[in-house]
């Protein structure tokens, strides 16, 4: 292709958040930190400063999640094509500068590839550049925010589709809310069908691969690609989302600095501390902000005091028994699930299927 001078456009943009990206986001932030119990929506975490701390928490030597994910997907390469099929389409729900999949597309081969995120621009010069260099993928990039509603009308052709939701992100939803945005993925999933027989994973660093006898490279119809963090001992869980360098803290009270900013809100950011821990009830880390004394946050007009301890819940990140997180899948439509993990069993990569 000649770059310099294409002869049609090398990708196309969707952007279904021009003009409304954040509607009356400091009514939203007001009702969560005057609700009784405080909170932060964990999307207000990510402005360029909350970005970029987010890079450098997935390079933490405690931050286990990101590398190990990587490394399932390299042991698992030639099982997890052979699950998953190639030549579909590929949805990249949160795709970022598409790093992630980009690491799948020798193996899927993907003929569609739709990147869905809220950030347009990294979207953009992603697909500008993997469009020059793989002329027989169709890019799409879909600029929207699918956390409460996932919507690709239009986008989609008939062809089997693959989902891909790596790094555990999934975990930042609640179970039940999990299973509305899986339900949701599972509506472009066809009816199932597939000629092979349900194979609810055993677990297990080297699990059985998919080969239901076809002997064709590409199984049939489609699925969801997710990785999941697994629940693990204590220490390392608190490590992960504590860490000693304490770039996990500066990335949670960054958030503060992030709604100042966006609010007009006074507040005293010194006052507050990173917690992070492992509420096992629950299963999962939380990450709260603390007050170390007693501080005040004036917002819109109304004012409220923290006392010495009280809390402000920003982020949950659910850990799942590998069975548990099969069932939140059978619960959103998902029937046949195969999955991989690593030789500790710290983090899970499951394809699930209608
Ligand atoms: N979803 C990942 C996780 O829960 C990444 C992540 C989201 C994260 N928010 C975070 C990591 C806050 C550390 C801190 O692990």
């Amino acid at each position: 292709m000649n770059l310099a001078e294409p002869s049609q456009p090398a990708f196309r943009i969707i952007d279904r958040l021009n003009g409304h990206a954040r509607p009356d986001s400091s009514a939203e932030i007001a009702a969560g930190l005057f609700a009784p119990q405080a909170s932060i929506s964990p999307k207000y975490f990510y402005d360029a400063l909350g970005c970029r701390l987010f890079q450098a928490i997935c390079e933490l030597p405690e931050y286990y999640v990101t590398r190990t994910e990587a490394a399932v997907f390299d042991a698992h390469r030639d099982a997890i094509t052979r699950a998953a099929g190639t030549r579909k389409q590929l949805v990249d729900l949160g795709a970022g500068d598409c790093q992630k999949a980009a690491c799948w597309f020798p193996a899927l081969d993907p003929q569609r590839y739709v990147a869905i995120d809220v950030a347009r621009g990294v979207v953009e010069s992603a697909l500008a550049e993997f469009a020059a260099e793989m002329p027989h993928t169709e890019f799409i990039g879909v600029i929207d925010d699918f956390s409460s509603t996932l919507s690709l009308d239009g986008v989609l052709g008939p062809e089997p589709v693959t989902f891909f939701y790596p790094g555990s992100s999934i975990g930042n939803f609640t179970p039940a809310d999990a299973v509305n945005f899986m339900a949701q993925t599972r509506r472009y999933c066809g009816n199932g069908g597939g000629d092979r027989s349900g194979d609810s994973g055993s677990g297990g660093s080297s699990n059985r691969s998919i080969d239901g006898g076809g002997a064709s490279t590409t199984a049939a119809g489609s699925g969801l690609l997710i990785g999941v963090d697994l629940v693990k001992d204590e220490a390392t869980l608190v490590n992960a989302y504590d860490d000693a360098a304490g770039v996990t803290a500066a990335f949670n009270k960054n958030v503060l600095n992030h709604i100042k900013r966006i609010t007009g809100a006074v507040i005293d950011v010194s006052a507050f501390r990173h917690i992070g821990l492992f509420n096992r009830a629950e299963s999962r880390i939380e990450m709260h902000l603390e007050a170390m004394r007693e501080t005040q946050i004036v917002l819109a007009g109304q004012t409220r005091t923290f006392k010495t301890g009280e809390r402000i819940h920003t982020e949950n990140s659910f850990k799942y028994q590998p069975e548990a997180f099969i069932a939140l899948l059978a619960a959103a439509g998902f029937s046949r699930t195969t999955w991989w993990t690593d030789p500790q069993r710290h983090f899970g990569v499951f394809f699930a299927q209608p």
